[in-house]
């Protein structure tokens, strides 16, 4: 699928009513199979000062949950900005989740300016990020804004 496709096809999943739990996870899925430099996708969400882990596709992470203070996903959230790092065994904030990840990408999703969460993709390749990825992946986020805030009663089933 081109950038359009993937929006208009997430887009098309947004009036189905799914629970946002179910929402995240047939994005993540949907973003791992169609590119193949994905290595690990998963969505945080945050709750109080700190990032929790929702759904996610690759290998179990130790980093289930992540204060604002720390690693490339608490810089991300805390600048509303995303961010991609082309080595990161060169960011002295990156924690490491697998010995094989050598790029990350981190695309806040906001809301009217607020912070919801955000998108965190590793890829094995370095370097993997483009613009086109972050074009697509801000257009995402987006939508995952818009579930999320339509859906004020989403538990959190993942990690308590
Ligand atoms: N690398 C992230 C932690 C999350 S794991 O990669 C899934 C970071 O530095 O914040």
């Amino acid at each position: 699928m081109n950038n359009q496709e993937i929006l208009n096809t997430i887009h098309s999943l947004l009036p189905s009513r799914l629970e946002s739990a179910e929402f995240l996870t047939a994005v993540v899925k949907l973003l791992h199979r169609e590119r193949p430099h994905y290595t690990w996708v998963g969505v945080y969400l945050l709750v109080g000062e700190e990032l929790v882990l929702g759904p996610f596709v690759g290998k179990p992470t130790p980093h289930t949950r992540i204060p604002l203070n720390q690693g490339i996903c608490g810089a991300a959230a805390s600048s509303g900005q995303t961010l991609i790092v082309d080595d990161v065994n060169a960011d002295p904030r990156y924690l490491a989740c697998s010995l094989e990840t050598r790029s990350e990408i981190v695309v806040p999703i906001k809301y009217q300016g607020r912070i919801l969460g955000e998108i965190d993709i590793d890829s094995d390749q370095p370097a993997a990020f483009t613009p086109d990825d972050r074009e697509v992946l801000e257009g995402v986020a987006g939508l995952l804004a818009d579930s999320l805030i339509i859906d004020t009663t989403i538990s959190f089933p993942w990690h308590g």
